[in-house]
């Protein structure tokens, strides 16, 4: 399976914020946004990743995250010149899917909880059609919404609607088998001329190969594109790592964790930055799991 990582748009609803820099720079707490949803990619056990931006933020993503050699993965990037919707990434990226599966996620979506590295696994490992994950959310207008049946089926798949059937989120996390190019291939543009990944997720669905896997309580999402949201995502990425004394998202800590690269070379990334926190806990951690 390919991963690919959509850090794309203008980011108009963080303005000023975003005028001058990319979205998915911003902080969270310690650590630039694209982090977070890169963090997933590589949890999952994707070594090939795509990042997809605009023309002007690409150059300041590749001097954040090379090549991906330094953490034992392989980052190519490729320009999304126009905001023309979620599902052009998967146009925008076929030659790298290659007709392989693919994970699409958005660069400004944050996933936390225990478990959820082995979930993803699971996910990847059992995936036929197309599995969503859902999350219940209080403002569901705001949201791609799914509704269950009684028997915890999907039936329906609807867009930032006006009267939500549910609370039920659609997280910006969408894995797809082989077929999903040929989908997005065959949409036709919404009324605000995007091609809307809802679109792709109620192709599988009238295909009945789409699935819904709900992340419920004691689990933590952020679509961190509003201030409040960047805010909210940065407090609780404080919290919680002052209290447990771990790391969320640490890219170097997890290419560790999974065999991606060695002990040597975690202790030489931390050391490059040994006059942070996150450098020091690098060298530490590469200490400790040695
Ligand atoms: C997009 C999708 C929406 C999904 C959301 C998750 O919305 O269109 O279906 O629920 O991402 O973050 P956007 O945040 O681009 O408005």
């Amino acid at each position: 399976m390919k991963g690919i990582l959509l850090a794309g748009g203008t980011g108009t609803r963080m303005y000023p914020l975003t005028i001058a820099t990319s979205k998915q720079l911003l902080s969270v707490y310690n650590k630039p946004m694209v982090y977070y949803p890169l963090s997933i990619l590589m949890l999952a056990g994707l070594r090939e990743i795509l990042v997809i931006s605009t023309p002007a933020s690409l150059p300041s993503l590749r001097a954040l995250l090379a090549d991906g050699s330094q953490l034992g993965i392989s980052i190519s990037y490729a320009p999304q010149p126009e905001p023309r919707g979620i599902a052009e990434a998967l146009l925008i990226g076929a030659d790298h899917i290659g007709g392989d599966a693919t994970a699409l996620i958005l660069g400004d979506n944050i996933f936390h909880g225990a478990g959820f590295p082995q979930l993803l696994r699971d996910s990847v490992a059992q995936l036929a059609g197309c599995t969503l994950f859902g999350y219940p959310v209080s403002d569901p207008e705001r949201y791609g919404i799914g509704e269950l049946n009684h028997q915890g089926e999907l039936v329906s798949i609807e867009e930032k609607p006006h009267r939500p059937r549910s609370h039920n989120a659609i997280t910006g996390l969408y894995l797809y088998d082989s077929e999903a190019v040929e989908i997005a291939r065959g949409l036709t543009p919404s009324a605000r001329g995007e091609l809307e990944i809802t679109d792709v997720n109620r192709s599988y669905l009238h295909q009945g190969r789409a699935q819904l896997t709900q992340l419920g309580r004691g689990f933590t999402w952020f679509d961190t594109g509003t201030p409040d949201s960047l805010h909210a995502a940065s407090q609780y990425v404080q919290v919680i790592e002052a209290r447990q004394g771990i790391r969320v998202a640490c890219l170097e800590e997890i290419a560790l964790r999974m065999g991606y690269i060695d002990q040597d070379a975690c202790y030489q990334l931390g050391a490059e930055m040994r006059n942070s926190e996150y450098g020091r806990y690098l060298m530490e951690i590469a200490h400790s799991l040695g």
